[in-house]
C-alpha cells in the first residue's frame, strides 16, 4: 500500500457549492411522496480526491451531476471500486439520524484493502455523510418506513492501461430517497436457488462490497426474475452445498427452539443489519449460530418442523420473510407462523432506527447537527 503523507491526516474542510438548479419544493415533495428505490437523487454530492502523493484532499460538496472520466480511467477496465449503503432516518422530533456508520466505515476500509484502494478514515467517512445531509436535509422523507438511502463509493480514476493499483482515486457520496426495496413491501419473498452460477469463492472478493460481486450476480438474478422470484440465493463455490447469501442480502433461519442460524463463510458480505439482528436476538435470549449451513439441513429442518422461519436482511431489504426457495430440483416452502420472529425483530430494529425504541446499544448517530 502506498505511504500517505502526514497532510492526509489533517481535518478536512469541505468547500460547499450550492446547486443553483436544485429541485423546487414541489418537485421534491412529489418525489418524496412515492420515492421507490434508487431512482431519484438529491441536489448535492460529496467528492474527495485521493492521490498517492497527496493523500485525501479537496473535499467538496457540489451539485449532483455527471462525473467526468478519462476513457482510460482504471475503474472502467479493471473494476477497481468499492461502495457502501446505509440510510438516514427522519425522527418524530424532525432530527436526522443514521445507523452504525462506524461499521460501514470499517467495512469500506476492509473492502478498500481487498481492492488495493486507499482506506478512508472513519471520521472522514462520518463527516462526509454529515456534510451531504446538511446540504440535503429536506430530502430525508418523513412518511413511515421511508428513509434517505446513502451510497458512498470510491473508484480508481487514474487513466492508464497497465494492470496495477491506481495512484489517483475519488470518493463520492450520493443519496436517494427510498421506500420499500421490494415492490410488495414486506410480502414474503420467493427465492431462486442458483446452482449454475456462484457469486464468489474462497480467497476472492466475496466479503468486499465491490461492483464485481454484483456484476457476477446479475445473470442469476435474471434467472430468478424469469422464474417469478424476487432474489437469488447463492451456494458456496467449492462444493455447491452450503448457503452463502442472496444477491444483495444476508439470509437467516429461525429454529423452533429459539436459535438464529446464518451462514459463515469468507466469501459473503458481513452485513451490518445481520450483525444488529443477531445482537437483538441474543438480547431476547436467542442463541445465534454463524456456521456452515447446507441446503439439505434447511430442507430437512423444515420437513421435521425444526426450522420454522427464514428471512432476508440488509439495509435496503431491512428484514423480509422468505416464503419459498426453489429451482428445478429443490423446493422448500416455509410454514405459516402465527407470530413471526422476523417481523418482531423488524419492528424492534426499525423502532431503534426511527427513534421509537430505546437505542440501548448506542447505534444511532445524528447527522443534521
Ligand atoms: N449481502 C449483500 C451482497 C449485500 O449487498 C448487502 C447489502 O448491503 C448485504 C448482504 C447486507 O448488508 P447490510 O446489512 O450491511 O446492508
Ligand atoms: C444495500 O442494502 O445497501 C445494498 O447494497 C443492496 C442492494 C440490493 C441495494
Amino acid at each position: 500500500m502506498p505511504i500517505q503523507l502526514p497532510m492526509a491526516q489533517k481535518d478536512l474542510t469541505f468547500a460547499v457549492t450550492r446547486n443553483e438548479n436544485a429541485k423546487t419544493v414541489e418537485e421534491r415533495e412529489q418525489i418524496l411522496a412515492d420515492p421507490g428505490f434508487g431512482q431519484h437523487f438529491t441536489d448535492h454530492m460529496v467528492d474527495i480526491c485521493w492521490s498517492e502523493w497527496g493523500g485525501w484532499h479537496r473535499p467538496r460538496v457540489q451539485p449532483y451531476g455527471p462525473i467526468q472520466l478519462d476513457p482510460a480511467a482504471a475503474v472502467l477496465h479493471y473494476a477497481q471500486e468499492v461502495f457502501e449503503g446505509l440510510k438516514a432516518y427522519r425522527w418524530a422530533d424532525g432530527s436526522v439520524r443514521t445507523f452504525r456508520p462506524d461499521a460501514n466505515a470499517a467495512r469500506l476500509q476492509r473492502s478498500a484493502r481487498r481492492l488495493a484502494l486507499p482506506e478512508l478514515p472513519t471520521d472522514y467517512f462520518v463527516d462526509s455523510l454529515r456534510q451531504l445531509i446538511q446540504a440535503d436535509a429536506d430530502w430525508v422523507p418523513s412518511a413511515p418506513e421511508t428513509s434517505l438511502y446513502i451510497r458512498p463509493f470510491m473508484f480508481a480514476k487514474e487513466a492508464f492501461l497497465g494492470v496495477r493499483a491506481a495512484k489517483k482515486v475519488n470518493y463520492y457520496v450520493i443519496a436517494s430517497p427510498a421506500g420499500a426495496y421490494f415492490t410488495g413491501g414486506i410480502q414474503p419473498l420467493e427465492i431462486w436457488l442458483s446452482t449454475h452460477y456462484t457469486r464468489a469463492g474462497h480467497g476472492g472478493m466475496g466479503a468486499a462490497k465491490t461492483g464485481g460481486n454484483y456484476a457476477a450476480s446479475l445473470v442469476a438474478q435474471q434467472e430468478a426474475y424469469e422464474n417469478d422470484c424476487q432474489q437469488v440465493l447463492f451456494l458456496d463455490a467449492e462444493e455447491g452445498k452450503y448457503l452463502e447469501e442472496l444477491g444483495g442480502m444476508n439470509v437467516v433461519l429461525v429454529t423452533r427452539d429459539g436459535r438464529l442460524l446464518t451462514p459463515e463463510s469468507d466469501s459473503i458480505l458481513e452485513g451490518i443489519t445481520l450483525d444488529s439482528i443477531l445482537q437483538l436476538g441474543r438480547d431476547r435470549g436467542f442463541t445465534t449460530e454463524q456456521r456452515r449451513i447446507s441446503i439439505d439441513e434447511w430442507r430437512e429442518g423444515v420437513e421435521s418442523g425444526e426450522i420454522v422461519e427464514a428471512f432476508a436482511c440488509g439495509t435496503a431489504a431491512v428484514i423480509t420473510p422468505i416464503r419459498q426457495l426453489r429451482n428445478a430440483d429443490v423446493e422448500i416452502t416455509m410454514p405459516e407462523v402465527a407470530e413471526p420472529v422476523s417481523l418482531s425483530l423488524r419492528e424492534e430494529l426499525t423502532g431503534i432506527q426511527y427513534g421509537r425504541v430505546e437505542d440501548r446499544h448506542g447505534w444511532t448517530v445524528r447527522l443534521d447537527a
